[in-house]
């Protein structure tokens, strides 16, 4: 390894999220952003950029949308053209613009919960309806689609008066890290074109896929693969969670579809988004072009987390983790310590756990009624941490 990522980093009082809005004491594994240092080459192009006392205007930079494809290329063996890159504020807002173009105001938008929380507000906020399809849970902890499901709950809401011309599709899925193989996400696509849905698919996770799990035995396979739907798909991504630059907010959209493009560039367009700013174009095209060593020694560091974590996590009873296929996320059953413990629901155990056993996890039901009874933790910080935080539920859940 030529990195270090089992080096503690001080993050409390950079205003972060995770950290800084939880008390002194208490270990963050909750939002979705990673404790390591970002790759030594980003803030080393990052400072020399600032230490250029000018943050005037920006012009495109000429390599920007270059180093997307290229990534694309290597990555996932997708060829798409810079021409197909709408820039976008990042990947929840850009998901906001597709509702608003593809959508109007009182359509339904269809979702697959439990799923990524701001996928409801984004519909909600913009005076959409959801249309929520509840995934299956295996045995084994993975969801899968149900397509009588899908088609139940589209006629449902078109029964009450609501069309769904749009879909929401989380590749790999945040909260359950599942990674959809080639074949599930071609039957998404046919089952979209079966209702005559636009999909938005979002794929930030789509760099955390550690192989083999449900035919994906390479890696990830990217929506941006099936030219043959090009029509009716936009494919939301960014680099945030790969090299956790999140606080950067940058993403980027690629619609291979002219007439798809033209209405959410409109979109866009009607925010005045039309660039990055000027460190964040610098550190996409840099991550892009120089962090990928740091990243794939990342992602063996954080596989090892996730099964280390999972192991861990089983010998508590009432709980039952599962190593996810993608993401550095864990989806674990919770339900038996909700009850050994006394409480009312997984809500009420993440509170009790913040208050006494000072570790703070996400309650599953806040991704949707499925998710009820589960809790979703973050792997992504250096190992000794994560096995405290865990080792902090397993003391506490001793008592009863
Ligand atoms: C599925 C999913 N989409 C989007 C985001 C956030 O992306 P952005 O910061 O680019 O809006 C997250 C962050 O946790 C996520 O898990």
């Amino acid at each position: 390894m030529s990195y270090d990522f089992d080096a503690p980093l001080e993050i409390r009082g950079t205003g972060s999220d995770k950290w800084d809005s939880v008390a002194e004491g208490v270990i963050p594994l909750w939002v979705a952003d990673m404790d390591f240092a970002a790759p030594p080459e980003l803030t080393e192009t990052l400072t020399g950029r600032a230490s250029r006392p000018f943050y005037g205007y920006n012009k495109r930079r000429p390599d920007y949308a270059g180093a997307i494809v290229s990534w694309y290329r290597e990555q996932y063996g997708v060829t798409i053209g810079a021409a197909d890159i709408l820039p976008g504020p990042g990947t929840v807002p850009s998901l906001g613009a597709a509702v608003r173009a593809f959508t109007r105001p009182g359509d339904g938008v269809f979702i697959m919960p439990p799923v990524y929380v701001p996928f409801y507000q984004v519909i909600r906020e913009n005076g959409r309806k959801t249309v929520e399809a509840p995934m299956r849970g295996g045995e084994d902890g993975r969801f899968v689609f149900d397509r009588a499901a899908f088609e139940k709950a589209i006629d449902a809401a078109a029964s009450a008066g609501v069309a769904a011309p749009l879909a929401l599709f989380c590749s790999p899925h945040n909260p359950g890290g599942r990674v959809w193989s080639g074949e599930e996400i071609a039957a998404f696509l046919d089952f979209a074109e079966s209702r005559n849905m636009i999909v938005a698919a979002d794929e930030i996770h789509g760099d955390f896929v550690f192989g083999g799990e449900g035919g994906t035995p390479g890696g990830f396979v990217s929506t941006a693969a099936f030219p043959n739907h090009a029509g009716r798909l936009i494919t939301v991504s960014g680099a945030n969670k790969s090299f956790n630059i999140g606080g950067l907010h940058v993403s980027h959209i690629i619609v291979r579809d002219e007439n798809l493009r033209a209405k959410l560039g409109k979109v866009l367009a009607a925010d005045f988004h039309h660039s990055p700013d000027i460190f964040s174009e610098l550190a996409v095209e840099t991550c892009y072009k120089s962090c990928g060593p740091w990243l794939a020694e990342l992602k063996t560091y954080i596989k090892r987390n996730l099964e280390e974590a999972a192991g861990f996590l089983n010998d508590i009873p009432g709980i039952k983790a599962w190593v996810p296929g993608g993401t550095y996320l864990l989806w674990a059953r919770v339900q038996g310590l909700v009850e050994r413990a006394g409480c009312k629901d997984d809500l009420e155990l993440v509170e009790r756990l913040e208050s006494e056993a000072k570790v703070k996890i996400t309650n599953g039901s806040m991704y949707g009624g499925a998710g009820a009874g589960y809790a979703r933790i973050n792997a992504a910080c250096p190992r000794k941490l994560l096995l405290e935080g865990l080792g902090r539920i397993k003391t506490w859940a001793k008592q009863f």
